[in-house]
């Protein structure tokens, strides 16, 4: 399989988990390289389902090594809980088959509290976080005053170091209205959290390199989707790191000349949760998914906006993150559609686009240009093959791959690890 990076070629929610899980079987190393516990990966083995927020989703087979890149933004607490939640589910999670960057930069308690701070003082002009504290995180990396998880697991770096942090958090806190934390419930919480991960850290790009070098096969799992990246999503309603496919370089530090394929992973339609534009939204097909109990967000609940396929996004996706192959999720659930809108350009201000603006605000103010597609209005979650799909199913996955401008390599039908049919 040699080295791949999978990204989400839409807003995120796209089934990634899905499908890292179902490609870890010819993988020896997965390496999640952006975002943190903003991310909610749903995987479902026999029937029995799985979230994800930090760790690889390739941690469900056994022989496989994941990995936390130094890009990503941890939580220690919910990682530790993550990690013991899986245990007890009879999953191993040892330092033989899971490591930490020493690299990643943590997130703390203040993050999460300014990063709801700010969302309240935005007021309808709100992002509409997870408040997970990322965009604080990252911020602080920013800023280079973050600390990493070098600092988190030695307690002689950490107490110094988070004392100074939590003087001038607690500042920020209290201007918000915020009650300040107390810095020896942080600093215990953290230090338990620290030691029990110390054995899981490593200089991770150390270790990548030498299993490139032992000839692994790679696959970087991204977190988010492309319209969230924040140079290239739809800024500000975006996340705070590079989810886009270079992400991967940077936050695992294997380079572009080591890589050798972009996967790139898309609904049969259109999901977004939380605020910014969606140019496809559309309140029938929300209507539909939500009632048959689909697309309720992995990590807040939360239930996503819903729209028709937009290709002139998803052949921006191709562009910015070099998509080679296409994985289209979620194709079962057109199933009782009879007419199928598929988004081509937009059209706004006497102006036809046939790229996304970078303007959100022009953005939102776009109107899609469809043409349709006759549903195949027959079950699809028990197809196997590709030619057991309808004729009509067949011609609307290759026309939207085709519209998207890569080749379509994966047709998922239905959540679990057998609903896949290789193209
Ligand atoms: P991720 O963040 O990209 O990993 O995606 P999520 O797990 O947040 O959301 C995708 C949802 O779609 C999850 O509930 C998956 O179990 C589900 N899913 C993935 N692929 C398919 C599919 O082909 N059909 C159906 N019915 N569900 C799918
Ligand atoms: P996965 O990996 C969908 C969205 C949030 C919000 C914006 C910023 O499961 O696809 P943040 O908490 O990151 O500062 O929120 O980004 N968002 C996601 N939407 N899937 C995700 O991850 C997301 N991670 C963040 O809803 O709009
Ligand atoms: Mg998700």
């Amino acid at each position: 399989m040699a080295n791949t990076i999978l990204v989400g070629a839409q807003w995120g929610d796209e089934g990634k988990g899905k499908i890292i899980d179902v490609l870890t079987e010819q993988a020896d190393v997965v390496v999640r390289y952006a975002g943190g516990n903003n991310a909610g990966h749903t995987v479902i083995v026999k029937g029995k389902k799985t979230v994800l927020h930090l760790i690889p989703s390739g941690i469900l087979r056994p022989h496989t090594l994941c990995v936390i890149g130094n890009g990503v933004v941890l939580d220690p607490i919910g990682l530790v809980q993550e990690m013991e939640g899986l245990k007890k589910n009879g999953i191993k999670v040892t330092p033989k088959n899971f490591v930490l960057s020493e690299t990643a930069h943590v997130v703390f308690p203040y993050h999460r509290e300014l990063d709801g701070a700010r969302e309240v003082l935005k007021g309808k002009n709100k992002i509409g976080t997870t408040k997970r504290g990322i965009g604080p995180a990252y911020g602080d990396k920013a800023a280079r005053v973050g600390l990493r998880v070098s600092d988190l697991v030695d307690p002689a770096k950490l107490e110094p170091k988070l004392s100074a942090r939590m003087r001038e958090n607690n500042l920020l806190l209290r201007s918000h209205g915020v009650k300040p934390l107390s810095f020896k419930r942080v600093f215990a919480d953290y230090s338990k959290a620290g030691r029990y991960l110390k054995p899981f850290v490593q200089n991770t790009v150390v270790l990548l390199h030498d299993r490139i070098r032992q000839g692994a096969d790679m696959l970087f799992e991204g977190a988010q989707g492309t319209f969230l990246d924040i140079d290239h999503g739809t800024y500000p309603f975006v996340t705070s790191s590079n989810t886009t496919a270079g992400g991967a370089c940077t936050g695992s530090g294997v380079a572009p000349t080591r890589m050798d394929r972009v996967v790139g992973v898309m609904k049969a339609y259109t999901t977004r949760v939380g605020e910014g534009p969606l140019p496809t939204e559309n309140q029938e097909i929300s209507d539909l998914l939500h009632g048959m109990g689909r697309e309720f967000g992995a990590t807040t609940g939360r239930a996503r906006r819903c729209g028709w396929f937009d290709s002139v996004a998803t052949r921006h996706a191709t562009m910015v993150n070099g998509i080679d192959d296409l994985a289209i999720t979620n194709l079962d659930g057109l199933d009782t559609v009879e007419t199928i809108k598929v988004c081509v350009a937009y059209r706004q201000g006497g102006r036809q686009y046939d790229y996304m603006p970078n303007d959100a605000e022009i953005l939102a103010q776009c109107v899609p240009v469809y043409v349709e597609f006759e549903g195949w209005c027959t079950p699809t979650d028990k197809c196997k093959t590709f030619r057991e799909l309808p004729a009509k199913a067949r011609a609307y996955a290759k026309a939207i791959a085709e519209l998207t401008n890569a080749r379509l390599f994966i047709a998922s039908v239905g959540p679990g690890r057998d609903q896949t049919i290789f193209v």
